[in-house]
């Protein structure tokens, strides 16, 4: 693999991103929520490339990328509860996992050989003009080393995957910062598989019904939900009550007293602010990491567990668990 280029977000970067897209390459790309690693999803070649840069296991399935309800709709099959969700949130934070069509045309590779895909439309300009320029649906996971810290910048693509990938498309940073959230309608009750982007309360309120909750631990509903994620280096524990005197501290609201005493403090939002919160979270998490250095350990507050809080606090169990 070549050196890896970044591309700027006009037309010339996004015409040179779309050629290397359709030629079967590897393009990261921003969305709302994170960067993603793109590949065509209809090439089963350029599929497997996600898998081998990221490290990906191949039973992991991808999510299908597409510009609107009407490419999603020659994918998967839409009844009227996702046509629903589509209409309430697409472009945004959603992804659905629906039934699978006979002729979507993804390789079977993308869906991890499954009877169901994963869809989304994302809502960023730039994911959007790509996806419009390459005309078929782009399979993209998140834009890092599998199981490592999800990319919220071209910087953080770049530094898990530099000179394994074509291209990057910067667009500077995520304005969510956390994954989107995933809902299964496959027949019977819709089912929350990943909190994100998007709070369930919304998606419930559309539906009309609350969501079931997805099974957790070694036995996942969503293939990759894997206890361990999201994992700095240094070894990180949730701290209700604020940090040890060798611990880097990364606090939400008012810091604690026991934060004077810690070996470094970051905040995800002094004022307390979720929105704030998840934008930040992996670009802390990050710094933390860095600060904490190797052997080094991290102590996170837990956020209020409503809305973005959900997305938030379930990326931050999954980074402190054992791995
Ligand atoms: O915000 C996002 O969703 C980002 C951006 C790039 O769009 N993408 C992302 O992809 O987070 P990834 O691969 O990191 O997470 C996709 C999740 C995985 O947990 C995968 O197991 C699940 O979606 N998934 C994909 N297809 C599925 C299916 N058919 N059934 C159940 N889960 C599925
Ligand atoms: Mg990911």
């Amino acid at each position: 693999m070549p050196t890896t280029l970044c591309l700027d977000p006009d037309d010339a970067g996004l015409d040179r991103a779309a050629a290397l897209l359709s030629g079967g390459g590897l393009v990261a790309f921003p969305t709302e929520t994170v960067y993603g690693l793109g590949a065509r999803g209809d090439d089963a070649r350029a599929v497997a490339l996600i898998f081998a840069a990221k490290g990906r296991p191949r039973f992991n399935p991808l999510i299908l990328h597409v510009p609107d309800l009407a490419a999603a709709a020659r994918v998967a099959v839409f009844d009227a509860d996702a046509r629903r969700l589509a209409a309430a949130f697409w472009p945004g934070p959603l992804t659905l996992v629906l039934p699978r069509r006979a002729d979507a045309g993804v390789a079977d590779l993308a869906c991890a050989g499954l009877a169901t895909v994963a869809v989304r439309v994302p809502a960023h300009p730039v994911a959007r003009a790509l996806l419009a320029r390459v005309g078929v649906p782009v399979a993209a996971p998140s834009a890092n080393p599998s199981g490592r810290i999800s990319p919220t910048t071209a910087a953080h693509v770049l530094e898990g995957l530099s000179g394994h990938i074509d291209a990057v498309l910067d667009a500077g940073p995520c304005a969510v910062g956390v994954e989107s959230t995933i809902v299964a309608l496959t027949g019977g009750p819709a089912v929350l598989l990943r909190p994100g982007g998007l709070p369930a309360e919304a998606v419930a309120q559309v539906l009309g019904a609350p969501l079931a909750q997805a099974a957790t631990g070694a036995t996942p509903a969503a293939p990759g939900m894997l206890a361990s994620h999201y994992a700095p280096d240094a070894r990180l524990r949730l701290a209700p009550d604020g940090p040890a005197p060798d611990e880097v501290w990364l606090g939400f609201g008012p810091d604690p007293a026991t934060a004077a005493q810690a070996a470094h403090r970051l905040n995800l939002s002094p004022g307390g602010d979720l929105t704030q919160a998840a934008a930040g979270l992996f670009a802390l998490l990050r710094r933390a990491d860095a600060l904490a250095g190797p052997g080094g350990r991290i102590a996170v507050r837990p956020v209020p567990d409503d809305g973005l809080g959900r997305a938030i606090n379930d990326r931050l169990v999954r980074a402190a668990a054992p791995r």
